[in-house]
């Protein structure tokens, strides 16, 4: 390996604020980032091996970060794997970034793991569907497969609304998931991890008049990250295998437990940081996971602790 780690970051720039700040501290811990969009990317794979290259040239990173979402997210999946193939360790690996934003595994691997999530029923069947939420009561909320602040997603109060939801589904392969509204205040709590550590929580409230805590016009507070918090968080990140995440969790008012909606595995911070006037702590903390990982996988899975938690 180089004496300067390369790390690159396989994405696009439309989280461009946060790859910066991310880039700039690793720079600073002595590190070598740079970004490649997967379009970029050319692969060769023969006998002797796998090479990458951009621009004809070949590109030797010490570690690849994944950060590909929507449409590149199986092209990028298929070259984060190449690299692990290759022996390149890989952060927030293929299958971290698909059961990341896919909802359905986000629920199968947060329940196997024992941690606290909500019922899910997903699929096409109408018939099936009234009678689960007939058993389970009204109002439901429905989530498309993968989403982003909230878009896409109904709380639906009563069976009509639930067939109604049905048959607007578009041909297959569309499915409904749905699960049943906690009342939590129309507010969560994002809290970012790295290496599966916590280092910073935030609260998000719903704009006026709505429930969905991350539309766009929500307020955000810093949130104090309690051991409560800090012990649900961890083990979502660890269910998911991701080295990089941001958890949201909600308190069920009835009950006063919590409750994880979902992992995230491409958590832009940098304008929630900004705004609450903090450091973007989380990228400062994985830029340090990073340059470590970069150099030795496994020590750094094993024995990186973040300096700084807020
Ligand atoms: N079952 C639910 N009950 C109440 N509010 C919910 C529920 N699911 C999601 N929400 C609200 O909607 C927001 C977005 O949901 P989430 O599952 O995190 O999807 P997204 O991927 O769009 O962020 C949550 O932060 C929360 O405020
Ligand atoms: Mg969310």
């Amino acid at each position: 390996m180089a004496e300067t780690p390369l790390i690159v970051l396989l994405g696009n720039d439309d989280d461009d604020d946060d790859h910066r700040a991310l880039f700039t501290e690793i720079r600073r811990l002595g590190g070598d980032a740079r970004r490649v969009h997967p379009d970029e990317l050319v692969t060769e794979v023969t006998a002797d091996g796998t090479r990458f290259l951009v621009d004809g040239v070949e590109l030797a990173p010490d570690l690849m970060f994944g950060w590909v979402y929507e449409d590149y997210l199986i092209l990028g999946m298929n070259q984060l794997e190449t690299a692990r193939l290759a022996g390149i360790p890989v952060v927030n690996s293929a299958m971290t970034l698909l059961r990341g934003q896919s909802k359905y595994l986000n629920s199968a691997l947060l329940h196997r793991a024992g941690v606290r999530h909500l019922p899910v029923l997903w699929g096409r069947d109408e018939e099936t569907l009234v009678s689960w939420t007939a058993e389970r009561g009204y109002p439901v909320v429905t989530k498309p497969l993968m989403s982003s602040r909230g878009r896409g997603m109904y709380r639906l109060a009563d069976e009509a609304s639930v067939r109604e939801y049905t048959r607007s589904l578009d041909p297959a392969p569309e499915q409904y998931y749905v699960q049943p509204f906690v009342p939590a205040g129309h507010r969560d709590i994002r809290v970012l991890c790295v290496n599966y550590q916590a280092v910073a929580a935030v609260t998000r409230v719903a704009p006026q008049g709505t429930w969905i805590s991350n539309a766009p016009g929500n307020t955000r507070h810093r949130a104090e990250l309690t051991e409560e918090l800090r012990v649900i968080a961890e083990q979502a990140a660890e269910a998911m295998d991701a080295l990089f995440a941001g958890v949201d969790v909600a308190r069920d008012e009835r009950t006063g437990e919590l409750r994880v909606y979902e992992v995230n595995t491409c958590p832009t911070c940098t304008a929630t940081f900004r705004e609450l006037d903090m450091d973007p702590v989380p990228l400062l903390e994985l830029a340090s996971f990073l340059v470590s990982a970069a150099s030795d996988f496994h020590g750094a899975r094993t024995g990186w602790r973040p300096s700084v938690t807020v």
